[in-house]
């Protein structure tokens, strides 16, 4: 299946994506075909449950996944500007993932080294990828780390990850993943692992960054309710495949995909009672191994009909940007009143 944006200005242009690892139980099929794109300066968040393959794409993107075990699948295709990732020598996959994209990774307690100070760790990137020296290097350190919002900058420089709270943690992490200027950043669920208010405060950072390094950024969470002020376009994954892509208006507004219907059905509401207990959709994502025929949601998915047991659901187009594969899209299919109706 092809991306249904063939513009040759996009910063990045993933097509036919296909992920699988060998373990001992079988193959893991973990990203199934997908194909997406970037634009500069533009917000996409990535999201679905734990297990959709988020953090397989992120990582495939700036080819950090150990070959073997993982297999990427010849028909890949992961084009930054009109540069083959899959081809890139080491050498020049050396400054892509620090220079052209970088990642912040799910887990900031683990991606800082705790045996190095914050300000040795901002300056590594810098050192290492341009021209700057130690005393520039610093300077350059001491400037992120303002930006980035840490009071006494020159003060938390000599620090280490562990006098830092959680907080502070992710925007070191970010002032890192920003050192060298990147065209993509990658942010595998920076605010998990925060309380609402620092994740408020950290999404707010990331953007007025994006505005200031005219970054764009892949966000990748497994909720809709923090990507909603953020992304320009969310892409909705299960089971390693994409189900439905679109400008976030539309995602929130028009939604196509009954997967898509229940992530929004589980975002608190503000005008719902505090009490209300929250949407939450029966069963679990397929098991991987599986070989998966029909739609792939088809076991959770309250509509299913018989073709969808049968055959997988072709992508349909419903606005230049607004993509879902799902049956009910289907000329032929019930509209969805029509099928409430007969419930
Ligand atoms: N090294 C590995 N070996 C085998 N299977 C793996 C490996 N890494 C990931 N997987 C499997 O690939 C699938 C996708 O994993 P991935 O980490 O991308 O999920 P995710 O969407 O990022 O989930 P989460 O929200 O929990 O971070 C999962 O089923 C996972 O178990
Ligand atoms: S194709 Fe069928 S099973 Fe799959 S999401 Fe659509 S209605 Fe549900
Ligand atoms: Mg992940």
């Amino acid at each position: 299946m092809k991306s249904e944006n063939t513009n040759k200005e996009n910063i990045l242009t993933v097509e036919n994506l296909t992920v699988s690892f060998h373990t001992y139980a079988g193959e893991v099929k973990a990203v199934r075909d997908i194909s997406f794109y970037l634009k500069p300066k533009e917000t996409l968040a990535l999201v679905g449950e734990s297990g959709c393959g988020k953090t397989v794409t992120s990582k495939a993107i700036l080819r950090l996944l150990k070959v073997p075990p993982t297999e990427i699948k010849d028909c890949s295709k992961i084009l930054f500007e009109d540069e083959e990732v899959l081809k890139m020598s080491k050498k020049r996959l050396f400054d892509y993932r620090g220079k052209e994209v970088s990642m912040i990774f799910q887990d900031p307690m683990t991606s800082l080294n705790p045996t190095m100070t914050i300000g040795n760790q901002i300056m590594e990137g810098i050192l290492i990828h341009t021209k700057a020296t130690k005393k520039e290097a610093e300077k350059k350190a001491i400037e992120l780390l303002k930006k980035v919002n840490i009071p006494n900058p020159e003060e938390r420089m000599k620090q280490y990850p562990h006098e830092l709270s959680g907080g502070m943690r992710q925007r070191v992490m970010i002032a890192i993943s920003l050192a060298c200027e990147p065209k993509i950043l990658i942010a595998d669920e920076p605010t998990t692992a925060l309380d609402v208010t620092i994740q408020a405060q950290i999404l707010d950072l990331l953007q007025e960054l994006k505005e200031e390094f005219n970054t764009a950024i892949i966000l990748v969470t497994h909720d809709l309710g923090v990507v909603a002020n953020v992304a320009d376009r969310i892409q909705v994954m299960y089971a390693g495949k994409v189900v439905e892509t679109g400008k976030t208006k539309d995602i929130f507004s028009e939604p196509k995909h009954p997967y898509t219907f229940a992530l929004l059905k589980s975002v608190p509401r503000l005008d719902t009672d505090s009490d209300t207990e929250l949407y939450s959709l029966g069963g679990t994502p397929p098991d991987l191994i599986r070989e998966l025929k029909g739609c792939i949601f088809a076991e959770r998915c309250p509509y299913t009909m018989e073709i969808c047991k049968e055959q997988e659901p072709e992508l349909t187009q419903i606005s230049p940007e607004h993509t879902a594969s799902c049956w009910l899209l289907h000329k032929d299919a019930p509209k969805l009143d029509e099928w409430e109706r007969n419930a």
